[in-house]
């Protein structure tokens, strides 16, 4: 993605230094396994990429939130968001043994220094999973962003490539949520919140404003937004070419995501706009 790199764990800290002296308090932690595998092994492992990721961030940058994407695809040889098993020419994501492996990564985040997880594969009953599995091992205070209602959406093209995550076979409409359903979307929100999520997710941005909208008002819960890649990719190509005036563009759809009711908005023009709102 244009202007988006993925960085070795030895410039993590250097790079937590930068934002936050950009005035930025959070931070979003995706990994990327030197090997996948089909337990998606590289998640949960005590050296694994993001646990150490977060010890060389803590360790310079205590003050910076540090909150990590808890997923398996990017760890998985197939790029499946959780346990796979095929029948014929059929697949199946096994939920139950997925929603395992999701607690031990986001157990293992916790132990590294994580100051929120973020679930964001969309298995049924892992925030609660999660919440018990972090109280029960003295991790309390560390809070849940909870991708509530992510829709199955084509946006999310250019971040599957940065990652090297996109699926082998098959899609990923059997977890993640149809596009077309509003109420399906609510429920899943509700469903979330009662299992523990401090922070609710609505995933992606502009297409979806008005479920922003509609969660906001109906949960009052703090809500989240992720502008995500193919929506950031859009706007960067168009002002290539000189159709957009980027910096125009990207404050009005911020404050359109403002306006719709958004606490917290995730976009990888994160510095851009620190710069931009001071100026
Ligand atoms: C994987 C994950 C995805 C994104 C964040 N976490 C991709 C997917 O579900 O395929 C998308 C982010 C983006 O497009 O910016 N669980
Ligand atoms: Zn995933």
């Amino acid at each position: 993605m244009p202007g988006v790199f993925q960085l070795p764990v030895k410039e993590i800290a250097d790079e937590a230094r930068r934002v936050q002296d950009l005035g930025l308090q959070a931070i979003l932690l995706f990994g990327i396994p030197a090997k996948k595998d089909e337990q998606a092994s590289g998640a949960y492992s005590e050296d694994g990429v993001v646990q150490e990721a977060l010890r060389a961030i803590k360790s310079k940058c205590p003050e910076l939130v540090a909150i990590t994407d808890v997923c398996l695809c990017e760890y998985m040889s197939h790029g499946h968001c959780g346990v796979t098993r095929i029948d014929g020419d059929h697949f199946h994501v096994l939920n139950d043994e997925t929603v395992e492996l999701l607690v031990e990564t986001a157990l293992s985040h916790a132990a590294a220094g994580a100051d929120m997880v973020a679930p964001s594969d969309m298995m049924d009953g892992r925030i609660g999973a999660i919440r018990e599995a972090l109280d029960a091992n003295s991790f309390d205070q560390v809070g849940i962003l909870s991708y509530a209602a992510k829709f199955a959406s084509s946006f999310y093209g250019p971040f599957r490539e940065a990652a090297e995550s996109p699926p082998r076979f098959g899609d990923r409409r059997s977890y993640q949520m149809d596009f077309a359903n509003a109420n399906e979307a609510l429920r899943e929100v509700a469903l979330d919140i009662d299992e523990g999520a401090d922070i609710v997710m609505i995933k992606p941005a502009l297409p979806y404003i008005d479920i922003l909208w509609r969660v906001r008002k109906r949960f009052g819960k703090p809500t989240a937004v992720y502008h995500v890649s193919g929506e950031y990719a859009m706007v960067k190509a168009a002002a290539k070419k000189g159709i957009l005036d980027e910096r125009a563009a990207v404050l009005e759809i911020m404050i359109a995501l403002k306006r719709a009711g958004a606490d917290i908005i995730v976009t990888y023009w994160a510095r851009e706009l620190a710069n931009w709102t001071r100026e």
